[in-house]
């Protein structure tokens, strides 16, 4: 286990890198029963991973004892980021305890400390409701992606109808008690705008209580042909 410091700012954001600090979320987060309705999911997003892997805003670590389990590991690097250091330190601690090796580091998804191409898989669970500026992120999960590379995500996403309304109307509540977290973002819009990605599979799940449902998993891939994008 390693840990960095050489996150950066994007710039176009007022919170600056050590703004993202949510004590109270973290101890609430580690305290969710998430396993049994998250853990089926969580494994899809490990099964089988091999190669250069980065999760983005890996939390408490809770991917990490699935990666362990599902892995290739023999041929795993694995790789995370993860701003808040009051998350970081537990995630520290879960890789621990679950053996499993992580190169970590204080950064964030819209800045990532990565040359392009670097990686075989790029995970994100639940990161794209939180992220300051979820368009710089995907681009930055796009550079660092190999030509070929997934883009394997679970995401609880914006609903339909009265569900939508409640969501606009708590969000301002709900990101203040939940370390960020937008309940109504057009995740998967934004996802299968991009160019540089093909869709290999996306599900909406049918699990998840109102307000943070629905929850959708997929993978993307890079487009081998990109240039100009
Ligand atoms: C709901 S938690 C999910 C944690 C973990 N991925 C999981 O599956 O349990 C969202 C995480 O995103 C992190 N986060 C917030 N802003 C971020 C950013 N700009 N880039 C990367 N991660 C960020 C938070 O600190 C938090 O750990």
């Amino acid at each position: 286990m390693s840990s960095h410091t050489d996150s950066s700012d994007t710039g176009s954001d007022s919170e600056t890198v050590h703004d993202i600090a949510h004590p109270r979320f973290a101890a609430l987060y580690d305290l969710l029963p998430q396993r049994l309705l998250l853990g089926p999911h969580r494994e899809s997003l490990a099964v089988e991973l091999a190669g250069r892997v980065l999760e983005i805003g890996a939390g408490n670590g809770a991917m990490f004892p699935f990666v362990a389990e599902e892995a290739a590991t023999d041929t795993l690097e694995y790789h995370a980021i993860e701003p808040d250091p009051h998350m970081r330190e537990r995630a520290v601690a879960t890789a621990q305890e679950t053996g499993l090796a992580v190169e970590l580091r204080d950064a964030r998804a819209e800045s990532l400390p990565y040359p392009d191409d670097a990686f075989d898989v790029v995970i994100s669970s639940m990161v794209f409701c939180t992220v300051q500026e979820p368009e710089a992120a995907l681009s930055e999960v796009f550079r660092v992606l190999r030509p070929g590379g997934e883009f394997r995500f679970l995401e609880h996403v914006r609903a339909d109808g009265w569900r939508e309304t409640g969501q606009n109307l708590l969000t301002p509540v709900w990101k203040r008690a939940a370390g960020g977290c937008h309940l109504n973002r057009d995740t998967v819009g934004l996802f299968v705008s991009h160019d540089g990605f093909a869709v290999d599979e996306i599900e909406r799940l049918s699990f998840g209580v109102f307000p943070a449902t629905p929850f959708v998993r997929g993978t993307l891939h890079k487009r081998r042909e990109t240039v100009g994008i």
